[in-house]
């Protein structure tokens, strides 16, 4: 006889909920981590080694540079992100990396080569304060010639937004679907509001994980903006979320997706 689902709702976030989202937002990451050692390669303007994501969650960035040399350290603001960050790096006998810390200032024991954040978290940061103290805090703490690699979902001037996102992953008997929707646009405040349902799934139980969250809208000419007013930074070539070194962009105002490579001058 089949045995009745165990279902559980959460009101929280998914950041604190690690397992899945390093499931359900992991299945790009060898192709991510691949663009990240091309940028390092092509536009760097030193030896890249020792590397930063500020906004690490799970580590599935950083696990996987490692893997490949790097040295490398995170922040998050999720408790439980950091612990399972670090978590995985002990069971293969490595230092911890993440640590506990808000990304709005960053402070480094010492500069890294070049540091990424590849998953719009810049613009979980609220106000346009919270952005520059940020971008001013990470020009600081990586070395001259040094990459800042940072990825924005631009709000686009001409055509339609992407409204709704949906992501699947299995892994064994664990299957996770995140379903993210626009609830508003509030452009007077550069805010878009949305909604996110998680539901992770095994055969014996579920899980769901509602939440709200926002982000601070960024068209391509305020970003461009911004860059100019902090101006550590140099923007040396653009790419889309396809990850493609052989193919990058030129931003207009259509373009939503987007990844800065900036070269700390
Ligand atoms: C979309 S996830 C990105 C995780 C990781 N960068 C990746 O590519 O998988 C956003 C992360 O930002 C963290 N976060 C949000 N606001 C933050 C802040 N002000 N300081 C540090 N971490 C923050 C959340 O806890 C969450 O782990």
């Amino acid at each position: 006889m089949t045995q009745p689902f165990r279902t559980t709702t959460i009101r929280g976030t998914l950041y604190d909920h690690p397992k899945y989202y390093d499931l359900v937002f992991g299945a790009g990451v060898g192709l991510e981590v691949d663009f990240l050692q091309g940028c390092f390669d092509l536009y760097a303007g030193r030896r890249v080694h020792r590397v930063f994501e500020p906004a690490c969650g799970s580590g599935r960035l950083l696990i996987n540079l490692a893997k490949r040399g790097f040295q490398v350290s995170g922040w998050d603001m999720s408790r439980a992100a950091v612990d399972y960050c670090n978590r995985r790096f002990e069971r293969r006998g490595l230092p911890a990396p993440a640590a506990l810390g808000d990304i709005v200032n960053v402070c480094l024991p010492a500069k890294v080569d070049a540091a990424f954040n590849l998953m719009s978290s810049f613009q979980i940061l609220p106000t346009e304060r919270a952005a520059e103290d940020h971008l001013r805090s990470m020009a600081a703490n990586i070395a001259k010639g040094g990459l800042y690699i940072l990825a924005l979902h631009l709000t686009p001037s001409r055509g339609t937004p992407i409204q709704r996102e949906r992501w699947a992953a299995r892994r064994g008997k664990l299957s996770v679907l995140c379903r993210i929707w626009t609830k508003q646009i509030c452009s007077r405040q550069r805010k878009t509001r949305c909604g996110m349902v998680t539901e992770a799934r095994t055969p014996r139980s579920r899980v769901r994980i509602v939440e709200d969250c926002a982000f601070r809208t960024y068209s391509a000419a305020q970003i461009g903006r911004l860059f100019e007013k902090i101006g550590h930074f140099e923007p040396v070539a653009t790419y889309d979320y396809g990850h493609d070194l052989d193919d990058p962009i030129i931003v207009d105002d259509r373009t939503q997706d987007v990844v800065y490579v900036l070269r700390r001058r």
